[in-house]
C-alpha cells in the first residue's frame, strides 16, 4: 500500500474526500500525514477527526523557504511517503522541491487549466464571464498551475448562477475527481509523454 501525504492550507474539503475515499476503498493508499502550513487551519481539526498523523509548519517559523522545505521533506521521508497530494497548498513549492518527489506530487486546481492560473480560479472565470469552466487534477511540475493534466472536468457556469453557487458545484466535482485521478496512477494505468498524460481505458469510456 503506498503512503500518501496531503499538504493543505486551509479549509481541507478535498482532504475529507480523500481520507472518504481511502475509507470506502475506492481509493487504495494508506494516509500517512497531513502537512499544514497555517496554525488554525480548518484541515488540522478534520485530520485530528480522521486520525492521521499532522505536521504544523508556519513559513514565519522558519529562517528561509529551503529551510521550511527542508523539514518538510525530512517529515515526508519519516513517514515513508509515496505520493503527494496538494489541496488547497497556498504555496509554490521549489523547483529542488518538485524534482525530489518527480512525477509523484498531485495538485487539483478549479479551473480549466491552463485557462485562470493561480489564487483565484473560481472567481476569475466568474467575472470573466466564461459558460464553462471546470477542475482539473494534474502533476506539479516547476511552474505554476502547469504541469501535465491527469483528468479534467466540465462545470457550467448558469445565468442564475453566483459565485457561491458555482464554488459548490465546483467543489462537488473537486471533490470526487481527485481521489479518482490519484487512484489511476496508484493502478499503474497513468502514463506520461511529455505534456500528454495518458490514461489506461478504453476508447469511449469515460474515465471518471
Ligand atoms: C480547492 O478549490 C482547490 O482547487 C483550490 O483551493 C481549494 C481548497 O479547498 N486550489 C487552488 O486554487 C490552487 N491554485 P479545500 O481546502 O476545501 O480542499
Amino acid at each position: 500500500m503506498q503512503n500518501i501525504a496531503v499538504l493543505a492550507s486551509g479549509n481541507g474539503t478535498n482532504f475529507a474526500a480523500i481520507a472518504r475515499a481511502i475509507k470506502k476503498g475506492s481509493l487504495k493508499a494508506t494516509l500517512a500525514l497531513l502537512v499544514c502550513d497555517v496554525a488554525n487551519a480548518k484541515v488540522i481539526a478534520r485530520a485530528k477527526r480522521a486520525g492521521v498523523k499532522t505536521m504544523v509548519i508556519q513559513g514565519r517559523e522558519c529562517a528561509t523557504k529551503n529551510d521550511f522545505e527542508t523539514k518538510i521533506i525530512q517529515r515526508l521521508k519519516e513517514e515513508k511517503i509515496d505520493l503527494i497530494i496538494l489541496a488547497g497548498f497556498m504555496r509554490i513549492l521549489s523547483p529542488e522541491f518538485v524534482r525530489e518527489y518527480k512525477n509523484r506530487i498531485f495538485n487539483i486546481h478549479p479551473s480549466l487549466l491552463p485557462s485562470f492560473k493561480g489564487t483565484h480560479g473560481i472567481k476569475d472565470a466568474f467575472e470573466y464571464g466564461v459558460k464553462i469552466t471546470g477542475v482539473t487534477v494534474h502533476l506539479v511540475d516547476e511552474e505554476l498551475d502547469h504541469g501535465p493534466i491527469i483528468l479534467q472536468e466540465k462545470v457550467k457556469i448558469e445565468e442564475n448562477d453566483t459565485l457561491e453557487s458555482l464554488e459548490k458545484k465546483i467543489h462537488r466535482v473537486e471533490h470526487s475527481l481527485y481521489p479518482k485521478a490519484v487512484q489511476l496512477l496508484l493502478e499503474g494505468k497513468i502514463t506520461i509523454q511529455g505534456r500528454k498524460i495518458l490514461t489506461a481505458t478504453r476508447p469511449g469510456q469515460p474515465t471518471h
